[in-house]
C-alpha cells in the first residue's frame, strides 16, 4: 500500500485531486492535509470522507514542526502539493501570506520529504502543482511552453515562481525525485466565489452588479477542473523526473465575451427574458498589473501522456452553471462571515 499525502485537498481544485485518488486507487491512503483556510471546505469533500483509504489532517504547511510530524507518522511515498493561497486580488491587498504559505510551506514539505526519504528515493514522487502565471503575460500572439522564461507579474505569481524554482533547485541539489506542471484557468464545481465564474453566477442570480475589471479585454485559457486532476494522476504517475508539464484548455476566451456567455446560460436556467441579466455588467476599476493574455501550449503532455481535455467547454460550462444554481446551500456556507468582510473590501467600499 503506497500512502501519499495531497495539500490543499479541501480546496477547489485539491478536492477533486483527493476524489479522484480515492475513487480510483482503493490500495492507496490518501491522506489529505490542508489548513482549513477561507477557501478550504470539508464539504466539498462528503462524498468520499468516510471511504476506508480517506483520512484528513488539519494542519498548517507553514508550521515546519508540524509537517516534521507528519511525514514521520505517515512515511509517505508520494506528495501531490496544492496547498496555496490562490486568489491574485487578495495577493495584492496581503502579499505576506502569500510568502508564507506559498514559498515557505514549499520548503517545509521539501525539507520533510528529504528528511525521510533520505536518499533512497526509490518510488519516491514530489508533485509540485502551479500556474500558467509563472510566465507573464502575453501579447495577442503566442503561448506559453515549457521553456517561457519566468516573468511573474502579481504576488500571487512571484510567489508561485518562486516555489517552483524552489522545487527545481531540490532536484538538482539534493536530486529529490520531483516533477512540476503549471495549468491554466480552471473552472467547475466548488471553486471559491471570489473567483470569476461561481462570483458571477452568484451574483447574476441575486441581481447583484458584476464586476467587471478594466475593459474586460483580458483573455485566459480555461479547462474544466475534472481535467486537470486527471492530467494531474498522469503526471503523479508517468511524468518524467525532474520535468515540467503544461496543461491548458486550448481554449480561450476575453473576459467580456465569457461573461456574456455566462449571463446567456444563467438568464435561461432561470427563466428570465434573453439578455436580461446584460444590465448588470458593470466596469470597475482594474486590478493593478492586470495580466492581459495567458495561453498554454499542451503539446508536451499529449505527446508524452496521451493527455487531452476531454471536457468540451459548452458542456462543461452548462454543467457547472447548473451544479452552482442546485448548491444554494454550499454557497451560502461558504459565503458567509469573513466572505463578505472581503467582498466589502474588494468591491463595495472602493
Ligand atoms: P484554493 O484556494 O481553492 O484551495 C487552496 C487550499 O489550500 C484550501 O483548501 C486551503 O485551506 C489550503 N491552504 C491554504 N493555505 C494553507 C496552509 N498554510 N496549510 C495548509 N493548507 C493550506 O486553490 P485552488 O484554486 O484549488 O488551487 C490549488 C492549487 O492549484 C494552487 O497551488 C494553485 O496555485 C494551483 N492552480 C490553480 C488554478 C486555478 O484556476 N484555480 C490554476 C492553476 C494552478
Ligand atoms: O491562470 C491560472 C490562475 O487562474 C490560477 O493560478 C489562480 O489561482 C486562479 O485564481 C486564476 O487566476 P485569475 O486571476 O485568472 O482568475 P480570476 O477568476 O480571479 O479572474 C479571471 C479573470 O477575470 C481575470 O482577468 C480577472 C477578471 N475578473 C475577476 C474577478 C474576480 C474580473 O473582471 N472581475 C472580478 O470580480
Amino acid at each position: 500500500m503506497r500512502t501519499i499525502l495531497i495539500t490543499g485537498g479541501a480546496g477547489f481544485i485539491g478536492s477533486h485531486v483527493v476524489r479522484l485518488f480515492v475513487n480510483k486507487y482503493r490500495d492507496y491512503k490518501i491522506v489529505n492535509l490542508d489548513k482549513l483556510t477561507y477557501a478550504g471546505n470539508l464539504t466539498n469533500l462528503r462524498d468520499i470522507e468516510h471511504k476506508p483509504n480517506y483520512i484528513f489532517e488539519k494542519g498548517d504547511i507553514t508550521d515546519s514542526n508540524q509537517i516534521q510530524k507528519l511525514f514521520d507518522k505517515y512515511k509517505f511515498d508520494g506528495v501531490v502539493h496544492l496547498a496555496a493561497e490562490s486568489h491574485v486580488d487578495r495577493s495584492i491587498s496581503n502579499p505576506m501570506e502569500f510568502i508564507m504559505t506559498n514559498i515557505v510551506g514549499t520548503v517545509n514539505l521539501l525539507n520533510a520529504a528529504r528528511s525521510i526519504w533520505k536518499d533512497d528515493f526509490n518510488g519516491k514522487r514530489f508533485y509540485h502543482i502551479s500556474t500558467d502565471e509563472v510566465y507573464g503575460s502575453l501579447g495577442e500572439e503566442g503561448k506559453f511552453l515549457e521553456t517561457t522564461p519566468y516573468d511573474p507579474r502579481s504576488p500571487y505569481s512571484a510567489s508561485k515562481a518562486s516555489s517552483d524554482h524552489l522545487v527545481r533547485a531540490y532536484f538538482h541539489t539534493f536530486h529529490l525525485p520531483v516533477v512540476i506542471s503549471n495549468c491554466s484557468n480552471n473552472y467547475g464545481p466548488y471553486q471559491f466565489p471570489e473567483k470569476l465564474v461561481p462570483l458571477f453566477i452568484h451574483n447574476i442570480r441575486n441581481n447583484k452588479p458584476l464586476p467587471v475589471y478594466g475593459k474586460g479585454e483580458n483573455v485566459r485559457d480555461w479547462l474544466y477542473v475534472e481535467d486537470h486532476a486527471k492530467a494531474i494522476d498522469l503526471i503523479f504517475h508517468n511524468g518524467r523526473e525532474g520535468e515540467t508539464y503544461n496543461i491548458g484548455g486550448n481554449n480561450e476566451w476575453q473576459n467580456i465575451e465569457l461573461i456574456k456567455k455566462l449571463i446567456e446560460i444563467v438568464d435561461r436556467k432561470l427563466g428570465r427574458s434573453e439578455g436580461e441579466s446584460l444590465k448588470l455588467i458593470t466596469y470597475v476599476k482594474d486590478r493593478a498589473g492586470h495580466d492581459l493574455r495567458y495561453a498554454i501550449d499542451a503539446t508536451k503532455i499529449k505527446e508524452e501522456l496521451g493527455w487531452e481535455p476531454t471536457v468540451k467547454f459548452t458542456e462543461g460550462f452548462e454543467s457547472t452553471v447548473d451544479w452552482y444554481l442546485e448548491n444554494e446551500e454550499w454557497l451560502n456556507n461558504v459565503t458567509s462571515g469573513d466572505y463578505i468582510k472581503y467582498y466589502n473590501e474588494q468591491y463595495v467600499k472602493r
